[in-house]
């Protein structure tokens, strides 16, 4: 596969960094490009850099596309008159949809969020997840292809419609900055009422939020389960528990509705 990326910004560079994790460069051939080329300059020499978007089109049989969303329909009306007929275009804008796209490019596009979860580590190669949700015109071939080289590095779903693809982005893809945020507001309160450092507490926030989803994900326990093992009648949990039944629904309402 000839795949070139367009935006070395937080996801071109996640997606290239896993791409170069699980081997793909052995027998295929990555060509990236980025508005400024001094961040992609010194990348491992057998990926191809190129300073335009357009020479980098012309050399490319799929083409992702991961700059800001404001600047995708630019990118592509750019690209648009050198392309083949057949390259497929690959962009990860949740909130572009096809019929804007197709104004400018009638071929194949898919959309597909990854997640920044799914950063390459040392203990882990495989994980967060990439939702695809692929235009009606685009063959079974490509999306096998596209869907198997994620799945390399991440756990792939596909949405049949765009309100589950915004449900599922803000599942996966949004959720583990709010996981941070909360992790680390919640690490500076413990901090303020105690003797404890706020590394060590965000250290041991982080380790009990890790070893939690593990019990979860493996459904070792169901939620309530969980729960009913933790809080005891008129313990500190089951007070917290009291609490934010009362607080945290409406909080979740108004984030939802701010974000869908
Ligand atoms: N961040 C996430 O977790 C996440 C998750 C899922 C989906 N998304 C979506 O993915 C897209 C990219 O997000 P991001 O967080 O990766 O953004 P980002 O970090 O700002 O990266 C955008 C990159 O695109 C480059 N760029 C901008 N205009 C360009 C052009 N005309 N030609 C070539 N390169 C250009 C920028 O170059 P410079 O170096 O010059 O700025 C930058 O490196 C957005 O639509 C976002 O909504 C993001």
């Amino acid at each position: 596969m000839r795949l070139g990326i367009i935006g070395y910004g937080n996801i071109g560079s996640l997606i290239s960094n896993n791409l170069e994790a699980v081997g793909f460069l052995e027998d295929n051939v990555l060509n990236l490009s980025n508005r400024s080329f001094s961040k992609i300059e010194s990348l491992d020499s057998r990926i191809n850099k190129f300073e335009s978007n357009v020479d980098l089109a012309k050399s490319s049989d799929v083409i992702f596309i991961s700059v800001k969303s404001p600047d995708l329909i630019e990118v592509i009306e750019e690209i648009a008159p050198f392309i083949e007929d057949e390259t497929y275009l690959v962009h990860s804008s949740a909130g572009i949809s096809f019929k804007d796209i197709a104004n400018v490019y009638d071929g194949q596009v898919s959309c597909v969020i990854p997640s920044i979860s799914s950063w390459p580590s040392e203990n882990n190669q495989k994980s967060g997840i990439s939702i695809f949700y692929h235009d009606e015109n685009v063959s079974m071939e490509n999306r096998r292809n596209i869907e198997g080289l994620f799945s390399k590095f991440s756990k792939v779903i596909t949405a049949d419609n765009y309100d589950d693809l915004e449900a599922l982005t803000v599942a996966t893809s949004c959720m583990p900055a709010f996981i941070a945020f909360a992790t680390a507001l919640f690490a500076k309160e413990l901090e303020r009422n105690s003797n404890l450092s706020y590394e060590d507490i965000y250290g041991y926030l982080n380790e009990t939020n890790y070893s939690t989803a593990n019990l979860l994900n493996q459904d070792i326990f169901g939620s309530d389960e969980l729960i009913n093992k933790v809080a005891t009648k008129n313990g500190i949990t089951q007070k917290g528990l009291d609490y934010l039944y009362n607080e945290l629904p409406l909080i979740y309402n108004n984030l939802i509705k701010k974000l869908m």
